[in-house]
């Protein structure tokens, strides 16, 4: 995969809200769980075009907290796709020296899929070519408090830099963009913490249709903004 025409300055955390998996079935008189199979072929594509751009982090919303809330049939057929992927595709990108991350609270998930999930993490964890945050039953309220509560445990002061270590996220930068596919223009309980300063992307493009010369088009238009962090 070939980038044509992104600008010089590419941002060093992308995050994405990959939404509308479900519509895009739908449209063509499909069941949801084939929207979600699509879905995963765009976000392998998606992935490791960003990192060959030179991104450092790619971060992705796959399941929410309130999402455990949707019929069982489709959170059982979601828990199948992190199953199969997280042994094998995402096999493919620690080959690459990427470094696999889950965000999120991985206890609700079986215990095959648990075991997987820190198989990958051990396996990818002296990566240096990138980080991959797999967004996995999260919540982004909910890391908040979790974070709150390990601080108050740790005895250490409150403050900015002691709290932003307890968050999944520990040790990275905060998302420079964050692209949310499907329509829709709202966080959904995502990053509620690091997106402080992040430059905001929609796109109606239901995310199994995203393409590399959307991504092109956002990483351009973003090296555009001019981020002021609330400075002049
Ligand atoms: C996003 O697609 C993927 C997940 C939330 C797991 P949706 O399933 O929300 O798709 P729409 O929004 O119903 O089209
Ligand atoms: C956000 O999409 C969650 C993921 C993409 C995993 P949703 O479809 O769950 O969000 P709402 O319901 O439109 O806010
Ligand atoms: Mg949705």
């Amino acid at each position: 995969m070939k980038s044509n025409k992104v600008s010089a300055k590419i941002p060093f955390h992308i995050a994405i809200i990959m939404d509308g998996n479900g519509r895009w079935a739908e449209k063509r008189s499909l069941l949801r769980k084939f929207g979600h199979r699509a879905g995963v072929r765009t976000l392998i594509k998606t992935v490791k075009y960003a990192f060959s751009l030179g991104v450092g982090i790619v971060t992705v919303y796959a399941f929410s907290t309130e999402n455990r809330l949707r019929p069982k049939d489709e959170v059982d057929s979601l828990i199948d796709l992190i199953r199969k992927n997280f042994a094998t595709t995402f096999g493919d990108l620690v080959k690459r020296g990427i470094r696999v991350r889950v965000l999120g609270e991985r206890s609700f998930f079986p215990p095959d899929v648990v075991e997987i999930m820190d198989k990958v993490e051990e396996e990818s964890k002296e990566g240096k070519t990138g980080i991959f945050n797999v967004a996995l039953n999260y919540g982004g309220r909910a890391e908040i408090v979790r974070a709150a509560e390990k601080l108050s445990q740790s005895g250490k002061e409150f403050n900015e830099e002691n709290f932003s270590r307890f968050l999944y996220t520990s040790d990275q930068p905060d998302p420079d963009i964050i692209i949310r596919t499907g329509g829709e223009k709202r966080l959904s309980n995502f990053l509620l913490y690091q997106s402080a300063y992040s430059e905001l992307f929609f796109s109606d493009t239901l995310w199994p249709d995203f393409s590399m010369k959307e991504l092109d088009s956002i990483i351009s238009q973003y090296g555009e903004r001019d981020r002021r962090y609330g400075k002049v």
